[in-house]
């Protein structure tokens, strides 16, 4: 609970007002590369797809980015009921709030029917998740036909599982506290699943060397707003975006955004 009475009382002292869907950057776009990053991403989405679903929303940062950018109506879901909490708060502080709904669930267990959304969205959001082939069938099945699937994750460079240096990654990050919670898998993985599942992959980025220097830029800005990852992510927040850093450095992770499409 220490989370939300801290934004509570952040949204009643601070100033800002009226709140604006970008005031929570600091906090809402955890994920490399920040507001840029969700923006390139949603770039190549067809200006008719409306209603999405952010799997692994956090604090509902991508979903108010897409409602505010593109006009989409958004659900955001969420295993962490205090991030569901707080993305509501969010929300509620932007006037007008954006057209987002966020809900408590599992990605791997999807509360909707069949066909319902037009695009799905995931920002380092799948790391945690060892059964990708079901989770890729489960986010199959919830898209309309020809409906698309945007990743932007954190994913084991090439050759890294093959050449036994997996067990470098440092840990904790933010998605980890320590390696028996990651799921690193690698992109010709992914892929080979998604394929096998139905998609078709209709572009991928390797944001790695992106994600590299706006880390590092990052790391050395004085948090300008009391809308910091801390909040989120407890006094190791440091500690986990340092990991983040070395583990690129050292050649181990790499940073992936692609689209893919419901055949
Ligand atoms: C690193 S945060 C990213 C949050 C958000 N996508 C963003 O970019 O700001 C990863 C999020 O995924 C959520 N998550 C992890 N596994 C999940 C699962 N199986 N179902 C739903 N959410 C999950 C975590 O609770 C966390 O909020």
């Amino acid at each position: 609970m220490i989370m939300l009475d801290q934004l509570n009382n952040l949204l009643k002292t601070s100033h800002s007002n009226p709140w604006k869907v970008e005031d929570f950057c600091g906090i809402d776009q955890l994920h490399l590369g920040g507001i840029p990053a969700t923006l390139a991403l949603i770039d190549g989405l067809p200006t008719d797809a409306k209603h999405g679903l952010d799997i692994g929303c956090g604090l509902g940062g991508t979903s108010r980015l897409l409602s505010k950018t593109r006009a989409c109506h958004m659900v955001g879901l969420d295993l962490n009921e205090q991030y569901i909490k707080a993305a509501d708060l969010l929300n509620k502080a932007i006037k007008p709030a954006p057209k987002c709904q966020f809900v408590v669930g599992n990605s791997l267990h999807l509360p909707f029917s069949k066909d319902s959304f037009n695009f799905v969205i995931s920002q380092h959001a799948t790391m945690n998740i060892g059964q990708k082939e079901a989770l890729l069938k489960g986010l199959y099945a919830v898209l309309k036909p020809q409906g698309y699937l945007l990743i932007h994750e954190v994913m084991l460079s090439p050759n890294t599982v093959e050449s036994g240096i997996e067990s470098q990654v440092r840990y904790p990050t933010p998605w980890a506290n320590e390696k028996s919670d990651s799921r690193l898998c690698d992109w010709q993985t992914f892929s080979d699943l998604a394929e096998k599942t139905g998609f078709k992959i209709q572009q991928f980025e390797d944001n790695t060397a992106s994600a590299l220097t706006w880390i590092r830029q990052a790391r050395k800005q004085k948090p300008q707003t009391s809308f910091n990852p801390q909040l989120v992510l407890g006094a190791l927040a440091g500690q986990m975006s340092g990991n983040v850093l070395s583990n690129i450095e050292q050649g181990l992770l790499q940073i992936v955004s692609a689209r893919l499409y419901k055949q």
